[in-house]
């Protein structure tokens, strides 16, 4: 008893923390091994453009050479260039991801001085020298963390490690070679090693406040955008990085003029392909549920139609013998439809399957003598399945009419028959609703991808209460802060 009463408060302590703790992420990008590796490739060959020519400061030692003394000696002008890598890694570790290079061709050039006192005069002389590196291995392994909802990278350990020196000297006295080696081959290494160590980090500063400087929000049009938001800390598997979003769409809140736009988005297309893809973006039912639930609020699911592909049906004298009182009451006017959603359309995925469906008030109006004159409301429940693509960094889709079923809410002209309701509908839904519809699907939506990519070859996976975009990634944008909307 007192332990289950125990177990109670333990809870109480600890679920609404739990609760507050559990973003729910709606959308999640899993970059896959191949992803890392493409990343990496982009990286390492920035970075190895960003380091060379790299040039060192100068370093001053007093050698202590045999004979002569203390001789007063300067590395000047040290530049390392003719960087080459010759191989890189990136893996994931527990707490982030270490990328680690070799480079084989390493050069540099200096120039060397000295001077020292023999009895009252001083002596001095200089000249060039150069450096080849046999290898150099360089390693970083960087965390990533979520602040407020956007990514902050942090440095775990940076090393650079440099095998043996070939100096050569050109000119100086025959001592020179010997103490030069001695008195500053690891000042040189230690020097270079800082100096590559100091623009690795400067670089993961850079691109710590690239990711930093990601949009929040990714805006769709007048009405809605993407709410991209990071929720959770990344999560390192053993060969794969997860980022979680939240996915859902908010308010664009941009002022442009309204776009006509219509019913929520359904997608469905069958698996193929292999699974070594790059990036895995896996978006759950909700974000296309709050899309439909955001256009509903905003009014846009409605329209007023006075033309149809079967015209002679939108004028009262085609009905004269169907629904007489219609006629008898306003003979030969031109009639009018408003389409409403009455609820926001719920969109369900499942298995190899995407389905919607819309709640629509149909009201049918009368026009006599210019003012709109309701007179009979149909309500019609539309069932569509249809099916996903990827259209360059967008989910578009399109539809098709599964079935549909309808009643008559009310009517001022007398009872409506059934055949003729469920023609007319049919043709509605057939050849004027669904096409309306697809013409906004087959746009789409922006994918969460950073600008500067672009999605290659993706394929599309439906599963339960989620549709899992699997594809390559190209890097298009050379200079991705650059580019314009
Ligand atoms: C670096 O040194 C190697 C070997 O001496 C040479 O082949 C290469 O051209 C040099 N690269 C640069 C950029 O100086
Ligand atoms: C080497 O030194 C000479 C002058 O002593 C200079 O003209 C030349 O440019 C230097 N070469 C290099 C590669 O720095
Ligand atoms: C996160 O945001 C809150 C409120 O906007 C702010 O007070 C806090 O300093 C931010 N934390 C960091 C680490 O930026
Ligand atoms: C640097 O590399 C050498 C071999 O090239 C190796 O023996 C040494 O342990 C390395 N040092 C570090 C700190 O990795
Ligand atoms: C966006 O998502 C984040 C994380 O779920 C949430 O805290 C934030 O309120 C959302 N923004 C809007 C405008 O809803
Ligand atoms: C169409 O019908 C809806 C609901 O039935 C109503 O709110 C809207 O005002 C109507 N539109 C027009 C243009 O009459």
């Amino acid at each position: 008893m007192a332990a289950a009463a125990a177990a109670a408060a333990f809870l109480l302590l600890v679920v609404p923390t739990f609760l507050s703790a559990a973003a729910s992420p709606h959308i999640s990008a899993v970059i896959s091994q191949s992803g890392l590796d493409f990343v990496k490739d982009l990286l390492v060959s920035r970075a190895a453009e960003a380091i060379a020519p790299l040039e060192v400061p100068d370093i001053e030692r007093s050698v202590s050479i045999p004979v002569i003394g203390t001789v007063d000696m300067v590395a000047s002008g040290i530049v390392l260039d003719g960087l080459e890598v010759a191989d890189s890694t990136a893996a994931v570790g527990d707490d982030g991801i270490v990328v680690a290079a070799s480079l084989s061709s390493v050069n540099l050039t200096m120039r060397w001085s000295y001077s020292y006192s023999a009895w009252i005069v001083t002596i001095s002389d200089s000249g060039n020298a150069s450096i080849q590196v046999d290898g150099m291995d360089v390693g970083i392994s960087m965390g990533i963390k979520n602040q407020n909802g956007s990514l902050k990278l942090f440095v775990i350990e940076c090393g650079c490690n440099m095998s043996s020196l070939d100096i050569s000297l050109n000119g100086g006295a025959s001592w020179l070679y010997q103490g030069f080696v001695d008195g500053f081959s690891n000042h040189i290494r230690s020097s270079v090693q800082n100096a590559i160590t100091s623009k690795i980090m400067e670089g993961a500063s850079k691109l710590d406040s690239f990711l930093g400087s990601l949009p929040k929000k990714i805006d769709v049009d007048s009405v809605a955008a993407m709410n991209v938001t990071f929720v959770n800390d990344p999560l390192f598997k053993s060969s794969s990085v997860e980022f979680d979003i939240d996915g859902l769409f908010i308010p664009s809140g941009k002022t442009a003029l309204l776009r006509h736009r219509h019913f929520g988005s359904a997608k469905y297309v069958p698996p193929l392909g292999s699974s070594s893809k790059m990036l895995w973006i896996s978006l759950d039912e909700d974000v296309f549920n709050s899309a439909s639930a955001l256009y509903f609020k905003a009014g846009l699911l409605q329209r007023m139609v006075d033309k149809i592909p079967e015209q002679l049906l939108l004028n009262t004298a085609t009905w004269r013998f169907l629904i007489p009182r219609l006629y008898q009451q306003y003979p030969n006017d031109g009639m009018l439809l408003n389409i409403s959603a009455t609820s926001p359309p719920s969109v369900r995925i499942n298995v190899g399957r995407i389905d919607a469906t819309v709640d629509l008030d149909v009201t049918v109006n009368v026009l006599d003598f210019d003012e709109i004159v309701p007179v009979a409301c149909i309500s019609v429940s539309v069932a569509v399945s249809g099916a996903a693509v990827v259209s360059g960094n967008n989910l578009a889709g399109r539809v098709e009419l599964d079935y549909f079923s309808f009643t008559l809410k009310w009517s001022e002209v007398g009872k409506l028959h059934t055949f003729m309701i469920q023609s007319v509908m049919q043709i509605l839904l057939k050849r004027l609703f669904v096409p309306y519809v697809n013409s906004y699907l087959t746009r789409g939506f922006p994918l969460p991808i950073i600008k500067g990519f672009s999605i290659r070859d993706a394929y599309i996976l439906t599963s339960q209460s989620r549709i899992i975009v699997s594809s390559d990634v190209a890097f298009i944008g050379g200079h991705t802060s650059y580019q314009s909307q």
